[in-house]
């Protein structure tokens, strides 16, 4: 059997295989409140046969979005759509996951391809944004964002926590915490973002004592047989690479300990003066790294989307789960044909049997 078609366990959850569905931002929810897009795309990315699908960065708090289109749970009312979302992606056979966020001083800004920028200032869309420190992330994203007072942070990881509960009430059963990509949890870690003078900034440690203490809040938050993990930036590429990874490994060492149980290893986006080596599975080696040295199950993202990627990334246990995104947009039967190019048995049995039985009995012309 394939390795990746290969079911795992994670606390009281089983994947059917190790094909996961990053989270992908839609931008098309209205005041954070889901609607049939959503409801139509997960089910539809559900049914193509991956294990886990992972909903996108949802915000813990109105301000904590990227855009005006993002997806929100601070609000009880938001749950009964998610709790359809849910659903769906369950009834397609697949484990559902939800990411909550707070994406800090890159929040407030255009849908990407309404020019991926800042709202202009006297744009009545956009809002206040929140960082460790006022200092903007730069290039496209100028605006500079308030530094968080010692309420702020608590309210922060009481949003978090509020999130979490709702996610659980929406019957979601896999919670990944947004640690990265440079949004606020990240930006807490980013010697690029974070230059608080107080318990919250300085060396290592004290810049991940935000994730460490967010991650308590959801904990209590979020039932202990259920997968609670965390994607996180452990590299920055911006030439400071071997100290940030091994301090990333410190902190994610720190997190398993805590209960943590996996990690969505990825890249940090706290600069925009990073120089990313692009190109497929590049991550897979940081990825074994962090999963040998922290001990703890890992799984990632970025270019990971040829089968054989994908299959020799689990068969040489660089990734516990391979996440497959972008590809799923332009196939959302994605499994399916990494079933067939990896000669599975019975490939068309990776989708749903109104599907399978059809695609098994007559050759189509594909
Ligand atoms: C449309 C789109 C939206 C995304 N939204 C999120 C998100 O909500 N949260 C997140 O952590 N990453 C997000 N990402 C990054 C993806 O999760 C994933 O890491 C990226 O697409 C690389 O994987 P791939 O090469 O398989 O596409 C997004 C990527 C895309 C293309």
């Amino acid at each position: 059997m394939s390795a990746l078609f290969s079911p795992i366990e994670v606390k009281d959850v089983k994947l059917r295989n190790r094909i996961a569905i990053p989270p992908m931002c839609q931008y098309r929810a209205n005041d954070g409140f889901v609607n049939d897009w959503h409801l139509a795309h997960y089910a539809s990315i559900a049914r193509g046969g991956a294990g886990l699908v992972i909903v996108e960065a949802t915000g813990v708090a109105p301000e904590g979005r990227i855009t005006p289109g993002c997806t929100g749970l601070w609000d009880d009312a938001q749950i009964e759509g998610m709790a359809r979302i849910a659903a769906a992606i369950k009834a397609a056979g697949a484990v559902a996951g939800i990411q909550i966020a707070h994406a800090g001083r890159k929040a407030s800004a255009n849908r990407p391809w309404e020019g991926d920028d800042h709202i202009a200032a006297d744009d009545r869309r956009g809002w206040d944004t929140l960082s460790p420190s006022a200092i903007a992330f730069g290039a496209n994203l100028p605006k500079v964002p308030t530094a968080m007072t010692l309420e702020d942070i608590e309210r922060v990881k009481a949003d978090f926590a509020a999130a979490a509960r709702r996610a659980k009430q929406a019957g979601f059963e896999w919670l990944e915490l947004h640690f990265a990509h440079g949004y606020l949890a990240q930006s807490f870690f980013s010697v690029h973002a974070n230059q608080r003078e107080d318990e919250y900034g300085g060396d290592a440690v004290r810049r991940g004592r935000f994730l460490r203490e967010t991650y308590h809040a959801v904990r209590e938050e979020w039932p202990e047989r259920l997968p609670l993990t965390a994607r996180f930036g452990v590299i920055e590429y911006d030439g400071r690479d071997e100290e940030t990874l091994q301090e990333s490994i410190e902190l994610v060492k720190a997190l398993r300990g805590d209960g943590l149980d996996m990690l969505s290893v990825s890249i940090g986006f706290s600069t925009p003066k990073a120089n990313i080596p692009w190109g497929p599975a590049f991550l897979a080696p940081i990825a074994e790294r962090v999963r040998r040295e922290a001990k703890i199950p890992v799984s990632s993202a970025w270019g990971f989307d040829s089968p054989a990627n994908a299959e020799r990334a689990v068969a040489q246990e660089q990734l516990d789960l391979v996440m497959i995104g972008r590809a799923h947009l332009a196939n959302p039967h994605w499994p399916y044909h990494a079933a067939k190019t990896l000669k599975s048995d019975r490939p068309s049995w990776v989708l749903p049997a109104p599907y399978a039985h059809w695609l098994e009995r007559y050759a189509v012309a594909e």
